[in-house]
């Protein structure tokens, strides 16, 4: 089953408690929370207060995606808020070591750990860390904006890490955000993608929310 996970990135901000009630409703089982700091990305989104919040009007599954240039001290900010999924960046660690630190700081939480990886970043940097990881985020566009369009040559990532799951036993997920529509995603899953991060696709859909999230959810795995 393909996990969709729509970004509330796209939604509208004016009335964030209709468009979650939307989310709520829909067959979506994941809502991916974008926090931006204006520094390691050029966009300042929101923060915990809001996802605080947010948390208090949903009983899905909370995937937090922290584009910040400090992971090791921001994931302090989020005790507060019910998180499930913290996925920080490779880039904004500044050796293996504080890679690590910042992995086990996220498990001592009780809170399943990712790492995601900006589209200039090869994936195989992650080999040292692959067997602690909940999941690994691929980004598919330059973080920090939604509607973005899709990188196609991204997707040599995917199949890389599925290869690296297999032959070393592993289960981490892998997700795909940046640029998803049915197209892309009907792409990624065939590259092993086991999650679709989708923000304008969903939020702004001309047909509906729910027609974006179960074309995507249509997308149903074969094997891992
Ligand atoms: C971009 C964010 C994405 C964004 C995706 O930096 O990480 O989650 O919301 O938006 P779309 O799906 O519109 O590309
Ligand atoms: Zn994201």
């Amino acid at each position: 089953m393909i996990i969709v996970s729509p970004s509330l990135l796209s939604a509208n901000f004016l009335n964030l408690e209709k468009d979650i009630e939307m989310f709520n409703k829909s067959n979506a089982q994941w809502l991916h929370y974008d926090v931006m700091d204006g520094n390691f990305v050029p966009n300042i989104s929101f923060g915990p207060q809001i996802l605080e919040q947010v948390c208090k009007i949903t009983d899905k599954f909370i995937d937090v995606h922290i584009m910040v240039a400090n992971p090791l001290k921001v994931v302090d900010y989020f005790d507060k808020a019910r998180v499930n999924m913290l996925t920080f960046h490779y880039e904004a660690v500044k050796d293996l070591e504080e890679l690590n630190a910042v992995i086990d700081k996220i498990h001592a939480k009780g809170i399943k750990a990712a790492v995601s990886i900006k589209p200039n970043t090869p994936v195989e940097v992650l080999e040292p860390v692959l067997c602690k990881l909940d999941m690994v985020l691929v980004m598919s566009v330059e973080p920090g904006f939604g509607g973005q369009k899709f990188m196609t040559e991204m997707l040599s990532k995917c199949d890389w890490l599925h290869n690296w799951r297999i032959e070393n036993n592993l289960n981490y997920l892998i997700q795909i955000d940046g640029g998803i529509n049915y197209e892309n995603g009907k792409k990624a899953v065939e590259h092993h993608c086991d999650s679709l991060v989708a923000g304008s696709y969903c939020f702004n859909n001309p047909v509906s929310f729910d027609y974006a999230v179960d074309s995507l959810l249509s997308l149903k795995k074969e094997n891992k």
